[in-house]
C-alpha cells in the first residue's frame, strides 16, 4: 500500500535505506559473516568467465556488477542485454557462468535465455526480488534482493538492492578465493544506506532541480565516466519512462565523437561527478557542452566538489557510489513526471513485467 505516499515510486525510493539494511541484515551470520550459500561460492569459484543475462534497469545493474566481480573477485565477466544474447550468442568459455538479474523473475527475454543455455548444460544463478518466480525455480540457484514488493513501472529500489547483492557476491567470491581485500562490504552499505537517508530527504532541493532544468525541456543527456557512465544509463532510463523526456546517456569522452552536435543553447546536460580518476576529465566534458549553451547540472560527491556543482551527495565508498547518484537521479525523473503531469507509477506502453519477448 502507498500510505501516505502520492505514488508508489516515491515510496520505494524512500524505502531504500531500508532495504539496504535488510540486505546487510540477510547476508550476514550471527558472527558477522558473510552468509551465502555454499553452492554459490563454488559455483563462483569454478566458473573461469561469468555471462550476466538482464534487460532495462536491472542490466544496468549488472554493469556495474561487472566492475565489482571483476575489480574484486578478478573472474571477468560479460555483461549482455537478454533479447540480444538470445539470438546473437557469444563464443563462450570453457566454465561459464550464467547470472540472470530479474527484479520480477518473469521476464521472458531473459528466460528464452536461461532455456537456452541450461540445454546446453551450463550453470545458472538467479538474483532476484521474486524467489518463486519463474526465473528462481529455473535457474541451479536464487539470490534473494528483499527489496520488498516493487509497484512502480519504474525500477528504483530494485535497482539499488541487485548491486548491494552484486557486491556482497563479488566480496564473498573474492574471499573463497583467497584474495585480499580492504573492503569490508556491510561496512560500506551500511555507511550508503545512511547517506541514502540523507538523500532522500532533500526532496525539495531535487525538486527544484528539476523544475529549473526539465520543466519545459524536449531533450536531456546525461553523462559520466567509468562508474558514472553506468549511472547516467540509468538515470536516462529513469527520466524517458516516467516524463517522455528523450534522454540519453553518454560516456563523456564519447560526446566528441558525434553525440556533442545535438547540444544547443539550453539543453539539460546532467553530469555525474562522483570518481576521483577521472573527476578533471568530466569536468572537462562539462566544459566543452557548455561551451556550446548546455544548462549542466553537475552532481558530485563530496571531497571532489567544486563551486558550481548543484548536488553534492555525501562520500561512500568509491566503488559503490552508483547507490548514492543514483538517488537524486530517480527523484529528478519523479518530479520531472509529476510537473509535466505524467501517470507516474503507470508510465503510457510499459508493463510491469514484460512476459512477451
Ligand atoms: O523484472 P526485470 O528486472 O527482469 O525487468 C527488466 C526491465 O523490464 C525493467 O528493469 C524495466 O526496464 C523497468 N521499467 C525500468 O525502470
Amino acid at each position: 500500500e502507498k500510505g501516505t505516499y502520492p505514488h508508489f515510486m516515491l515510496k520505494e525510493i524512500d524505502e531504500q535505506p531500508i532495504v539496504m539494511r535488510k540486505i546487510i541484515k540477510e547476508y550476514q551470520n550471527e558472527n558477522n559473516e558473510l552468509k551465502l550459500d555454499e553452492e554459490i561460492r563454488a559455483a563462483m569459484k569454478a566458473a573461469d568467465r561469468i555471462y550476466i543475462i538482464a534487460a532495462g534497469t536491472s542490466y544496468h545493474a549488472g554493469l556495474v556488477g561487472k566492475e565489482f566481480i571483476e575489480k574484486l573477485a578478478k573472474i571477468p565477466v560479460e555483461v549482455h542485454v537478454a533479447s540480444e544474447f538470445s539470438y546473437n550468442m557469444p563464443l563462450l568459455s570453457e566454465k561459464p557462468l550464467f547470472i540472470f538479474i530479474s527484479q520480477s523473475g518473469e521476464t521472458a527475454d531473459s528466460r528464452a535465455v536461461l532455456v537456452k543455455i541450461k540445454e546446453m548444460g551450463h550453470p545458472a544463478l538467479t538474483i532476484t526480488n521474486v524467489p518463486g518466480s519463474t526465473l528462481s525455480r529455473e535457474a541451479d540457484y536464487t539470490l534473494h534482493l528483499y527489496a520488498g514488493p516493487e509497484i512502480a513501472v519504474a525500477s528504483t529500489k530494485a535497482y539499488t538492492a541487485q548491486i548491494a547483492v552484486l557486491a556482497i557476491l563479488a566480496v564473498d567470491t573474492a574471499r573463497a578465493k583467497g584474495l585480499e581485500l580492504d573492503f569490508d562490504p556491510m561496512q560500506e552499505l551500511a555507511i550508503v544506506a545512511n547517506a541514502m537517508d540523507v538523500l532522500t530527504a532533500q526532496k525539495e532541493e531535487i525538486e527544484q532541480l528539476a523544475r529549473d532544468y526539465l520543466s519545459t525541456t524536449r531533450n536531456a543527456f546525461f553523462i559520466g565516466r567509468s562508474a558514472d557512465f553506468n549511472v547516467s544509463l540509468e538515470g536516462s532510463l529513469k527520466l524517458k519512462e516516467i516524463s517522455y523526456i528523450q534522454a540519453e546517456g553518454f560516456a563523456g569522452g564519447e560526446l566528441k565523437h558525434g553525440t556533442i552536435a545535438l547540444i544547443e543553447k539550453g539543453t539539460p546536460v546532467i553530469a555525474l561527478a562522483t570518481q576521483e580518476n577521472v573527476n578533471y576529465s568530466i569536468r572537462g566534458n562539462v566544459q566543452e557542452v557548455v561551451a556550446r549553451g548546455a544548462n549542466a547540472l553537475i552532481v558530485s560527491m563530496k571531497g571532489l566538489e567544486q563551486d558550481d556543482d548543484a548536488f553534492v551527495l555525501p562520500k561512500v565508498h568509491e566503488l559503490l557510489t552508483p547507490l548514492a547518484s543514483v538517488v537524486p537521479l530517480q527523484l529528478l525523473a519523479y518530479y520531472a513526471a509529476l510537473h509535466r503531469g505524467c501517470d507516474v507509477d503507470k508510465p503510457r506502453n510499459l508493463a510491469k513485467s514484460v512476459t512477451v519477448e
